[in-house]
């Protein structure tokens, strides 16, 4: 489905990503992770059109999609999340969604819209109450707002710049379930972004690790855990590595309870 190719991102003489290349397969969940500045929201920004990559090249679905207005992208199918939510203050929690309903494939009416927008906060679980303020909604309801924008553009592949450092423990497990959900039910291909990577080993197929721009690792999450490049520069602390233990743990359970 998609096809990176050496793809790099340089700010003036600092250089964020370099030379990185991966594959995505239709289905997957594959997470992406990396230390704080390691170049994984760029790689997301170049992915959705809000960069243009300084080189390489991004097939998405047999098209080359690098340099693209984002507007462009996000009607051929990738939808993203962003990192830190900035809602439309002025609107509805319904209309916040809706906006990003008229984007996605083919969408020009604002009845579809609205229809998408009504799906789409429901998947989530956040309420479809057309008055509903996004005041109040708290670190867990913004990041499910955020979902849901992205899902109302009916992406084929979701960019999911998690980073659920505010969220507590359970909202973690649940924001990770949301997104497996997501794939198993609508069938959306995942990349997921997250620094926190106990929650995230759970549940994704596979791992990418980056390190000051570059890929370091990449493979089946147990794999890349046992790394030890990623154990050197990442997962070097104890508590990251019971964090990764205890995710192995639970997906072993999991995988016995479902056969
Ligand atoms: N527009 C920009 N101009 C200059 N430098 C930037 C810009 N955007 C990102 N950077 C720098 O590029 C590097 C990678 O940033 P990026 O946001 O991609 O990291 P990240 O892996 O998403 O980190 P985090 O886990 O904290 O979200 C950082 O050093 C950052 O300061
Ligand atoms: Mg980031």
């Amino acid at each position: 489905m998609l096809t990176v190719s050496g793809l790099s991102k340089r700010f003036g003489g600092f250089t964020a990503v370099n030379n990185v290349s991966f594959k995505v397969e239709r289905g997957e969940i594959v997470g992406l992770i990396g230390p704080n500045g390691s170049g994984k929201s760029t790689i997301f920004n170049m992915l959705s059109g809000t960069l243009v990559p300084s080189a390489g090249s991004i097939t998405f679905d047999g098209l080359q999609i690098a340099g693209l207005a984002p507007h462009r992208i996000i009607n051929r199918g990738v939808g993203r999340t962003f990192q830190i939510p900035r809602p439309f203050h002025r609107l509805s929690m319904f209309d916040n969604v809706v906006l990003a309903g008229f984007y996605g494939q083919g969408r020009h009416s604002r009845a579809k819209a609205e229809a998408a927008a009504e799906r789409a906060l429901s998947t989530v679980g956040l309420p479809t109450d057309r008055h509903m303020s996004v005041e109040g909604l708290g670190a867990a309801g913004l990041k499910k707002l955020e979902l849901a924008k992205a899902l109302a553009t009916s992406p084929k592949l979701l960019l999911a710049d998690e980073s659920l450092g505010g969220l507590d423990e359970s909202e973690m497990d649940q924001a990770a379930d949301m997104l497996r959900k997501i794939r198993d039910e609508l069938g959306v291909t995942i990349i997921w972004v997250e620094h926190i990577m106990g929650v995230l080993m759970r549940v994704v197929d596979r791992v990418m690790v980056l390190d000051h721009g570059e890929k370091i690792s990449e493979g089946l999450p147990a794999l890349v855990a046992a790394d030890a490049r990623v154990i050197e520069v990442y997962l070097g602390t104890d508590a990251a590595s019971s964090q990764i233990a205890a995710a192995e743990a639970r997906r072993r359970a999991e995988a016995k309870s479902h056969a």
